[in-house]
């Protein structure tokens, strides 16, 4: 018998907003519903991860257009690599969980260059599929600098409060822009874990019907 088709979950927030502890919540949460879960992660694991990882830590410099193409290219082996793609575990009856999709670079690089250019190659490309649901963590830029410094070492190409400014802005214009073509759901970042759990919960279980 086929498996029946898992949900497409993506998180998306500025750098700080607490998506690691939140995507593991939600996944416990799922199982425990009786759901089978994959949780991924853009930039990927894959080769073309590797050197977006080196473009963000300063290792190598990219332009921002490049960082854009390598984001669509790792963006669509995600989707459709054969062993543990998006597609592939959808299909296979998983929920997906991804921690940044496209919304990441509308606002991150579409803030660097033409937005309008980053989202057509992103939206337009018949192999990167639309998520069920976006959710947005949301921080101010202060509150994202006050928890960045707190609990890091190092420091990526993105993390000041001037461009986190930029790239917040960006993702409101992207998701107003969005706003009938996808699911996006925005929840205050600036409380308790439990409390953003539980309305994460509560919001996904209704949008999965569980
Ligand atoms: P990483 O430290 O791996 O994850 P996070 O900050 O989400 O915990 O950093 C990912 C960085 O990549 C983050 O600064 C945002 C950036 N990014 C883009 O600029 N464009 C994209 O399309 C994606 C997926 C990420």
């Amino acid at each position: 018998m086929e498996a029946k088709r898992g949900r497409f979950i993506v998180f998306e927030g500025i750098d700080g907003a607490g998506k690691t502890t939140q995507i593991e919540l939600l996944a416990k949460h799922l199982r425990a519903c009786g759901r089978a879960v994959y949780c991924t992660a853009e930039p990927t694991e894959s080769v073309s991860g590797g050197l977006l990882r080196d473009a963000l830590s300063g290792v190598s410099r990219r332009t921002v257009c490049e960082m854009a193409a390598m984001f669509v290219f790792d963006r669509i082996h995600h989707n459709v690599n054969p062993v543990n793609g998006i597609q592939k575990m959808l299909a296979d009856g998983f929920d997906v969980i991804c921690d940044r999709y496209y919304y990441s670079s509308m606002a991150y690089q579409g803030s660097g260059t033409d937005p309008e250019w980053v989202g057509n190659m992103n939206l337009g490309c018949p192999e990167i599929m639309r998520p069920d649901v976006c959710i947005f963590l949301d921080l101010t830029p202060a509150q994202s600098m006050e928890r960045i410094n707190r609990g890091r070492a190092t420091q990526e190409i993105y993390e000041n409060e001037e461009k986190l400014t930029q790239v917040r802005n960006q993702f409101y214009r992207v998701f107003e822009q969005l706003r009938e073509r996808d699911n996006i759901q925005i929840v205050d970042a600036y409380r308790s874990v439990e409390e953003i759990h539980n309305d994460i919960a509560k919001l996904t279980d209704q949008i999965l019907k569980i």
